[in-house]
């Protein structure tokens, strides 16, 4: 019925109802607010017809490209056995076979916990390290190791762990505390990349070592700290941290909710540098951005820490309503199948490279300061002062205004702060890729005035 109204209609009610997440609500309706009635392929239609390219992946979920008729296919053929049962003391058809599915790909992963949200996935790991040093007999490993300007969700957990200051900082009472290290950030480092990692492996290893004896864990994004601004890590680092953290006794935990499914170029992350996490949260593609299923994977020496008699209440004691969803596991199972057929991860490499290219006259204007990608994964950094590198005046909103004219050129995206997002869906052909590139280069000259 909602289909039948007209976008004015509806942004009425949005007005009148909806509290829209990270947005200033007052602004919002003075900025001719958009809302999607549809999605075809790697298109978003709005509810007057109008069509976009979805250059961010509906917030760097979609995967398989919106309305595929073989995701649709896997909901509706398990709709009609059932939508949910709990997962609590016992098993679902999908849940299960997705765990075997997940645990036969992650690296060195063979037990998979469900919940339904990047952040309850991140929530679940910290919880899983904290209890596991206590049920081996080291109750002092209660501490947590993570890196500045991180983001890891918004749950209180997360929020802790995570290091973005004008999300978290407000928060902060409410937080626990936690050690921090410099996530590298080549852009900003005066050296190379080679030294900029080489400092802050020393700053990883001099905190490591000084408490390490009362680190849970280390929570990293791996290859790319996404919210904080799409910032790639030099090669060789992700190896050496994980060498680091084995080596003080700290377990890993990756945070591949953005990276994961392809986006880098290989199926996690971790891949790139031969890492097996202790720990790995994953969301956001899992289901191919359909619904919301996420996951937190371990190994067998932690879940067997957990094992024991009833009486020695060892379970782990956590759990959510939809965990192990069976729409949501079933067409996460669809998703992987369609990894195999599409040969995805091989493509997201040939998509990637060719972006890369395309990006080059981006890279080349005068006030894009730095341009990261990682796969398909990328982000666009504006500043106003190119050889000074000195950012815009945060009243300026340069990444919104960029990102409002790339609305009105046909692709959606949001931005970091100054840093433009492109993560187009995995599927997304060459020409739309272009399309997109010609976007993102005409609103940057037309909002930055080169
Ligand atoms: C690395 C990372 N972890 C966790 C999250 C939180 O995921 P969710 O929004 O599904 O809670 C995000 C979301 O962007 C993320 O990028």
């Amino acid at each position: 019925m909602s289909l039948d109204r007209t976008q004015s209609e509806l942004v009425e009610l949005n007005r009148r109802h909806l509290w829209n997440p990270f947005t200033q609500m007052r602004g919002y309706f003075e900025s001719d607010p958009l809302v999607i009635a549809r999605g075809e392929g790697v298109r978003l239609i709005d509810a007057d017809g109008r069509s976009y390219l979805d250059g961010n992946s509906s917030l760097w979920l979609n995967i398989h490209g919106h309305n595929r008729p073989e995701l649709n296919s896997a909901i509706t053929d398990q709709l009609g056995k059932i939508a949910h049962s709990t997962l609590l003391g016992m098993g679902n058809v999908p849940a299960i076979e997705l765990a075997a599915r997940l645990t036969a790909i992650a690296p060195g992963l063979s037990k998979v916990f469900y919940s339904d949200s990047g952040a309850t996935a991140v929530e679940i790991g910290l919880k899983i390290a904290y209890a596991y040093w206590r049920r081996v007999g080291r109750p002092e490993k209660s501490g947590f190791l993570s890196f500045r300007n991180g983001y890891h969700g918004d749950t209180v957990g997360a929020m802790s762990v995570g290091g973005i200051d004008l999300f978290h900082d407000e928060f902060g009472p409410l937080l626990f505390g936690v050690e921090r290290a410099t996530y590298p950030n080549q852009y900003r480092f005066d050296g190379t990349a080679l030294e900029c990692a080489q400092a802050c492996l020393s700053e990883l290893e001099e905190l490591l070592s000084r408490h390490g004896e009362s680190l849970a864990c280390c929570v990293v994004e791996p290859m790319v700290q996404g919210a904080g601004g799409m910032i790639t890590m030099p090669d060789g680092f992700l190896g050496r941290m994980a060498d680091l953290c084995r080596a003080h006794d700290v377990l890993l935990l990756a945070d591949e909710v953005a990276t994961g499914f392809g986006r880098t170029g290989r199926m996690f992350a971790c891949e790139h540098e031969g890492v097996n996490p202790d720990i790995m949260a994953m969301g956001k593609g899992l289901t191919g951005g359909y619904l919301p299923v996420a996951a937190t994977l371990t190994t067998e020496r932690i879940y067997d820490a957990f094992l024991g008699e009833h009486s020695e209440k060892n379970a782990f004691f956590h759990g959510h309503s939809f965990t192990g969803n069976q729409l949501g596991c079933a067409v996460a199972l669809a998703g992987l199948d369609l990894f195999e057929t599409d040969r995805l991860v091989e493509k997201v490499q040939e998509s990637a490279a060719l972006v890369a290219g395309l990006l080059k006259p981006v890279a080349d204007l005068p006030h894009v300061g730095d341009v990261r990608q990682r796969g398909l994964m990328v982000g666009v950094e504006l500043v106003e002062d190119k050889l000074a590198k000195r950012s815009y005046p945060w009243e300026s909103a340069m990444g919104a205004r960029v990102c409002r004219r790339a609305r009105d050129l046909g692709m959606i995206t949001r931005p970091l702060g100054d840093t433009v997002v492109l993560m187009p869906p995995l599927v997304t052909e060459s020409e739309d890729l272009t399309s997109m590139v010609d976007i993102l280069h005409g609103a940057i000259c037309g909002v930055t005035g080169s």
